[in-house]
């Protein structure tokens, strides 16, 4: 018996953003961004929208696509870091949403690496027999963290107003971070199945004295209140990211990883059908691509659509990987993943 995923769904955000639409508001470039990250494109999602809705989103479309109905499903995960609320989490909100039955709902919080950890604590829940029909979700909202208040109607295309010089700089401060992130969410249904497809393998990995690398540093629970106008003043409810070094360890222990997974598995990574890496940077994504000796037909990126959406462009790219018909019966698939925790990880896949 394996947990075998069942069905699939995305929700993306309503806007799209360009690179250009970028440029009008901060001191950035079209030509900085794709060079840099590869990025082109990216969703924002209209104000009052949340990482939950899109997630509900994603859930409805997976679970009908898995022939179910919302009333099937024994559990779910919600991977986000940007939930809408500090509590109750999001998985409350989808249970009611979706009027699920009143099972228990996991929030997780790993980041980039948030599916990965989803997918392995799917599978132990299904394989425990209790929870047959597990629901994964994986849904972000960055665009909470971004001060679009200086803009926000101008680079969504609701207003012509030029922002200010004064605004531009201000909005400048965090372009090293802002332009890589967008909104949208993915899901996936994972039921135990018999025959030899489903998920063979994982290897989860956590390294905390990393966790300075990617962090937010206000909005914290260590001061009194939690948020206070200085520290949004200082720009301290924008993360802040060692770009350099994310950059370093993404290219050497994601491939690490999905070595290790193979290995474990006991199956050559030359077997592999697709390798879908989190879609953090078109380089970081060619890097683990180079590194691992695969073709790069193997190894499809959709980054320059929608930027990072950290816990949900694995599910994103998995489903559009089954849209495509580049999943075939029986290939080999590893989805590998690393961010801020640091977490990162590798799981190995039979379709
Ligand atoms: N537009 C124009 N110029 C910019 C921008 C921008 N948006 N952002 C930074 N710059 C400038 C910098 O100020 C710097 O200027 P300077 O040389 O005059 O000082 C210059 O561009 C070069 O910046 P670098 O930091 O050297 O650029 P780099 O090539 O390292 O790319 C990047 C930066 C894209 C952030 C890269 O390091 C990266 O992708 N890192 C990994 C990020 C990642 O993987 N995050 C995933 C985890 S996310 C999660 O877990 C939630």
């Amino acid at each position: 018996m394996r947990s075998v995923i069942t069905g699939t769904g995305i929700g993306l955000a309503s806007h799209v953003v360009m690179n250009e639409d970028l440029a009008r508001i901060m001191d950035t470039s079209d030509e900085w961004i794709r060079s840099r990250s590869g990025i082109q494109q990216r969703n924002y999602a209209a104000p009052g929208q949340g990482s939950a809705e899109l997630g509900s989103l994603a859930a409805s479309a997976a679970i009908a696509k898995a022939g179910l109905m919302p009333t099937d499903i024994d559990a779910v995960i919600f991977a986000t870091m940007t939930p809408d609320h500090v509590l109750p989490g999001n998985g409350p909100l989808l249970q009611a949403a979706l009027g699920l039955r009143n099972i228990p709902t996991f929030d997780i919080r790993q980041q980039c690496s948030g599916f990965l950890y989803g997918l392995e604590l799917a599978d132990v829940l299904v394989q425990s027999g209790r929870y047959p029909r597990v629901l994964l979700v994986g849904a972000e909202l960055h665009t909470g963290f971004m001060p679009w208040h200086l803009g926000w109607d101008t680079v969504i295309g609701e207003s012509d107003r030029e922002v200010t010089e004064a605004e531009k700089a201000e909005n400048t401060l965090s372009r090293d971070r802002t332009v890589l992130f967008g909104d949208g969410a993915g899901a996936a249904v994972i039921e135990a199945r018999e025959g030899s497809a489903g998920l063979l393998k994982t290897l989860l990995f956590t390294d905390g004295t990393g966790a300075g690398v990617l962090t937010m540093k206000g909005a914290s629970f260590k001061t009194r209140p939690f948020v206070t106008p200085a520290q949004i003043e200082a720009g301290e409810t924008i993360p802040v990211m060692q770009g350099k070094e994310v950059f370093r360890s993404a290219v050497t222990l994601m491939p690490q990883a999905v070595r290790d997974v193979c290995s474990a598995a006991g199956v050559a990574v030359e077997s592999l059908g697709l390798v879908l890496v989190h879609q953090a940077n078109l380089r970081i994504i060619e890097g683990v691509q180079k590194a691992l000796g695969l073709p790069a037909e193997k190894v499809p990126h959709n980054i320059e659509r929608y930027g990072n959406t950290t816990a949900a462009t694995l599910p994103i790219l998995y489903h559009e990987c089954l849209e495509k018909g580049l999943v075939e019966p029986g290939m080999l698939i590893a989805f590998t993943a690393l961010g801020s925790g640091m977490h990162w990880g590798a799981a190995l896949y039979r379709a």
